[in-house]
């Protein structure tokens, strides 16, 4: 059973969020529009709805975050969830107990839904294929591999900026070979019919096959740049490197940074995104990440409705009745 089939069901709904190669555009727009419909949730005086109330999420994360964390958390709290964190540290995973063995403790204490962030790529995907049938599982995060909830983010960041997919070039800068982010972008700038998509890095932050995947490839950042309608600077995933892919930060910046100067390359109106944490000096200047052109705080705003479009959508066939007509559908 491929990905996409383990995350869908016979309706073609969201069953588990894993990753978002194969998914079909359908559920990527309905993934964004469940997230604008929840934007308004954040402005009431009560920032809740009562969506899932009564479930329990766990976030499961093995390895460090801060933005995604708090806000899959404020995300399960808005739309009412109980929500458990559970911190690597003082997880029992440190004493020897294997994934399968969190997975069932966790599921014997009527958990509903899974959030994993693991630095092994395809632990959520596990997670998945051993839950219980009423369980849902999220990827927040698998090593090199995914990170679906960040790539709609995004992909809901740049629609509410920009529109129409079809007409636009999307620049991605940065450590791509290291980047579950840059992956799952691209599959999702695909997915929705983007007009360009652009990778630009020095050949030692590139996966051999880059051109594979749908992308120009570019080494040049000023080259890359011109004329872009949006420009996706990635963080140096310094914790995956192994070996010196790089000379020094210093040298990366002069050569990738990206700075006022070269902003003029792109399109007047482009807009600069990063999925965070930012290395000011290293990716890009502060005159950038703080300037007009960035989104960078929005996408962080837009990520707590994404993450509640999932979240609601994957327990939609939870609701009364959907196990029933689970079963009949066979
Ligand atoms: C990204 C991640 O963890 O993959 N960050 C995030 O989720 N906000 C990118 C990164 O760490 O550079």
């Amino acid at each position: 059973m491929n990905r996409a089939d383990l995350q869908v069901d016979g309706d073609g709904r969201l069953r588990h969020f894993l990753t978002v190669e194969g998914l079909h555009r359908d559920l990527l727009v309905e993934i964004l529009d469940t997230a604008e419909s929840f934007l308004g949730v954040v402005e009431q005086s009560v920032k809740k709805v009562p969506l899932l109330r009564g479930k329990t999420i766990v976030n499961l994360f093995f390895e460090a975050s801060t933005r995604t964390r708090t806000t899959f958390e404020l995300a399960a709290k808005r739309l009412s969830a109980d929500v458990l964190n559970i911190h690597v540290d003082a997880s029992a995973t440190i004493k020897g107990e294997t994934l399968l063995d969190t997975l069932r403790n966790l599921e014997a204490m009527h958990c509903d839904m899974f959030v994993v962030r693991h630095a092994d790529s395809g632990t959520a995907h596990f997670f998945a294929q051993h839950a219980a049938p009423h369980v849902s599982v999220i990827n927040a995060g698998d090593g090199r591999h995914a990170h679906p909830t960040q790539a709609l983010l995004d992909m809901l960041t740049i629609r509410r900026h920009k529109g129409d997919f079809g007409r636009l070039r999307v620049v991605i800068v940065g450590d791509i070979l290291h980047s579950r982010v840059a992956r799952s972008q691209i599959h999702a700038l695909n997915i929705l019919g983007a007009g360009e998509v652009r990778v630009v890095a020095p050949r030692t932050l590139l996966p051999v096959q880059a051109h594979t995947l749908g992308v120009h490839v570019f080494h040049d950042l000023e080259a890359g740049i011109r004329d872009a309608d949006v420009i996706i600077m990635l963080r140096l995933q310094r914790e995956r490197m192994r070996g010196a892919l790089l000379p020094s930060a210093h040298e990366y910046f002069r050569l990738y940074g990206l700075t006022a100067q070269r902003l003029g390359l792109a399109h007047p109106d482009a807009i600069v995104m990063h999925p965070g944490p930012i290395n000011r000096g290293v990716e890009m200047d502060s005159q950038v990440a703080d300037g007009a052109h960035s989104v960078i705080l929005e996408q962080v705003h837009y990520g707590i409705a994404v993450r509640m479009a999932v979240m609601s959508l994957a327990m939609r066939r939870r609701l009364p009745g959907a196990e029933v007509r689970e079963q009949e559908a066979g």
